[in-house]
């Protein structure tokens, strides 16, 4: 097609969409028209945000994405309700114990997803709850409550919003087994206290070629599928939902030709996998990108560059759908 947003559709997949921050650029909002038709709240629905102290909930930034969502007919893909990170300290810091804890994840899970109910079409129920070698993560929630956190909040998601599809998300899960193998067991987990679970998120944090902080390339297509393949039998859906591919600043052709092949097959990985329902790309613009924050030296890593070009990136991932 000649738009994301087209190509997507004709291949029978439910979206492609970019993380979104609402700020004064017009041409972000012309480019989400013609090319996505969901997003994902870079930072609004996260718990710093959304409950920066015990039972006050601070909505006014999230419904303007939920009033935006509204306006220009677009799904959210709401984010994110269980993480250890972007906590707020009374949270992270609070010495609850596991009664109190879930209390607080109850209060926290039924304000926001009640809320929001009717605008979210997918959740990111728990975010991030892995390590490297497929082991859950230590975090106040593990260490706190146990491995039952986990079926807990897809329990009080579903309580609240029995509609919205409810997915764990994870970054890595595209080429380390052993993680991609860790967030399977979360599938089967869920399922035994006979608690709903609908996806797994693919964050798709990749680099076209190693840096300090990553390894490169991108995984070969292959790989790429079998990892989404690996949850799918799971019987639950998969998507790819912060997709973004580094590479060491300063871009040169030959790098941005890479990437652009790179993003070509992160998109046909999908397509080839029934179970892929769709793909969000983590932002418009390099400008905007979170990544040469994070990872100094690294970035370029979006599919427009920072004046709102297309990428050959672009026209790799259009190409890949
Ligand atoms: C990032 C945002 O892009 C930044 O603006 C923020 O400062 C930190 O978080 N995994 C996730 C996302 O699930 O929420 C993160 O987003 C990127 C990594």
């Amino acid at each position: 097609g000649d738009s994301l947003y087209k190509g997507i559709t004709k291949a029978g997949r439910k979206f492609v969409g970019t993380a979104l921050t609402l700020r004064n650029e017009t041409t972000e909002g012309e480019i989400i028209k013609q090319e996505f038709n969901s997003f994902t709240p870079e930072n609004a629905m996260k718990w710093e945000s959304t409950e920066p102290s015990r039972g006050n909930f601070t909505f006014a930034d999230a419904d303007r994405y939920a009033a935006y969502a509204k306006k220009n007919h677009l799904q959210i893909h709401c984010h994110t309700l269980v993480w250890h990170s972007q906590l707020p300290k009374w949270v992270s810091d609070g010495g609850f114990d596991n009664k109190t804890l879930i209390g607080i994840m109850e209060d926290h899970i039924k304000a926001i997803v009640t809320r929001y109910k009717g605008s979210c079409t997918r959740w990111d129920v728990v975010n991030e709850a892995l390590n490297e070698n497929g082991t859950y993560r230590s975090s106040l929630w593990l260490d706190t409550i146990g491995e039952a956190y986990l079926p807990i909040a897809f329990r009080l998601a579903k309580k609240y919003d029995n509609k919205a599809k409810l997915f764990y998300n994870d970054y890595n899960l595209e080429y380390n087994a052993e993680k991609t193998a860790g967030a399977k067991r979360i599938v089967k987990l869920i399922k035994s206290y006979g608690v709903k679970i609908d996806g797994v998120g693919y964050q798709a944090h990749l680099a076209s070629e190693t840096t300090k902080t990553a390894p490169g390339p991108a995984p070969d297509q292959k790989t790429l599928e079998a990892a989404l393949r690996a949850t799918a039998d799971e019987g639950v859906d998969v998507a790819y939902t912060e997709i973004d591919v580094r590479l060491n600043t300063p871009a040169t052709a030959e790098k941005l030709a890479v990437q652009a092949a790179t993003y070509q097959r992160i998109a046909a990985s999908c397509l080839a996998v029934k179970k892929c329902i769709g793909m969000t790309v983590w932002g418009i613009s390099d400008k905007y990108s979170w990544i040469p924050g994070v990872f100094a030296g690294e970035g370029a890593a979006l599919l427009w560059d920072e004046d709102y070009n297309k990428k050959p990136a672009y026209y790799g991932f259009l190409k890949g759908i």
